[in-house]
């Protein structure tokens, strides 16, 4: 199983680098369409499995990969054929943007040659027009480094400067003491652009006195057209399960460690995305001044974006479920999935991870009937 697995990744592998590196060069065609042709030596036999991602990409032109294992062609219909000598490709152009392309993304103050050769596996690099230029520009990287640093720093364009600006954190003359108040300047913060596709910011809810908070990762679609958090599916499997252990949701903070819903739109629909760290962190600031208003004596983190929010700790969520661990402002935190992660699974796997589910929610319950938390591990 193990070598399966490995042979099964390097394939995943392999199909992805294809798709990121085969290079087409502009070849005569007296047909219609531009012809395009590109050698490719991949690992594996992978060119059946590759090739429909490039009819997909450039289905308005013919093409033809050629590999030592065969040949895929392509004029409106795919096809596949034996195997030819490598072809002789005419010079492209396109090759020259390739190149200026890999010179402007090369920052000399920071070579990687090892990452470098991970991302960009030398066996590739033959039929690469950029890596020609690899050897020349880590030669020439000491000295441009050094003229970086003598020349300092220098202002931004005016356009990149104005958007800069309109997501700059705005600075409130004083820091809200009051949730209304946090909430209110908190509906018009600009600290990362998801403001700018969001419908609003969804703040927490509840009483401001609640002992328990439950902090989610990001409102969804429906809770960014409420303005409420846990309106949607997940937050009807939240309810419901707080209900089955004796915990009553208006009682509760509910919140979200991101508070602007983050999506790409499909045709009519609006695909949840999760956040990524940078709007995690921006969005701590938040987060955090919320925590100092509420004061909870306990916190269930749904999820590994709102537990790594809290207690800074990335690790994965399995292992930590059903733990008791201490955020950053030094509250105890329980860990337990995401009910949106629940809804996802199917069978026996979702039955488990529901039981356990509610098995810390149950478990939330009794800690906050102790007197006192007791942190970390679990009986
Ligand atoms: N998922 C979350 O993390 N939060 C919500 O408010 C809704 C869905």
């Amino acid at each position: 199983m193990i070598r399966l697995n490995a042979l099964a990744k390097s394939v995943r592998r392999d199909l992805h680098k294809m798709h990121a590196f085969v290079r087409f060069h502009e070849v005569d065609n007296a047909g219609p369409r531009r012809a395009f042709a590109a050698w490719f030596e991949p690992e594996h036999p992978i060119l059946q499995a590759g090739a429909p991602f490039f009819a997909r990409r450039f289905a308005d032109m013919d093409w033809m990969i050629a590999t030592p294992e065969g040949v895929a062609c392509f004029d409106g219909a795919l096809r596949f054929l034996e195997p030819q000598v490598r072809p002789d490709l005419p010079h492209d152009a396109s090759h020259e943007l390739w190149q200026t392309y890999f010179i402007n993304i090369f920052n000399p103050a920071r070579v990687k040659i090892k990452a470098m050769k991970s991302e960009m596996p030398l066996k590739y690099w033959k039929n690469l027009p950029e890596t020609k230029l690899i050897e020349e520009m880590l030669a020439d990287a000491p000295r441009r480094v050094k003229a970086m640093a003598e020349a300092g720093m220098s202002n931004p364009p005016a356009f990149a400067a104005k958007v800069t600006a309109s997501v700059r954190v705005p600075s409130p003359s004083s820091e809200p003491n009051t949730m209304q108040e946090a909430q209110k300047q908190a509906a018009s913060c600009t600290r990362c652009s998801l403001c700018h596709d969001a419908t609003q910011t969804v703040w927490g809810e509840g009483p401001v006195n609640a002992s328990l908070m439950i902090l989610g990762e990001a409102p969804g679609d429906q809770e960014d057209l409420a303005g409420r958090p846990f309106v949607g599916p997940a937050g009807r499997l939240l309810r419901t399960n707080l209900e089955d252990v004796g915990l009553a949701a208006e009682e509760i903070w509910l919140s979200n460690a991101v508070k602007h819903f983050k999506f790409v739109s499909r045709g009519k629909r609006r695909l949840h995305q999760s956040p990524n760290e940078g709007e995690i962190k921006h969005c701590r600031w938040w987060l955090d001044l919320e925590r100092r208003l509420l004061s909870p004596r306990l916190t269930v983190a749904l999820g590994a974006t709102a537990a790594s929010s809290l207690t800074g700790n990335r690790a994965p969520l399995s292992p930590r479920r059903g733990n008791v661990e201490t955020a950053l402002d030094g509250g105890p935190v329980l860990i337990t999935w995401h009910p949106s992660f629940i809804l996802r699974l199917n069978g026996p796997a979702k039955l488990k991870a529901l039981a356990q589910f509610k098995g810390d929610l149950k478990y939330a319950a009794g800690l906050l009937q102790s007197q006192t938390l007791r942190l970390h591990g679990r009986p």
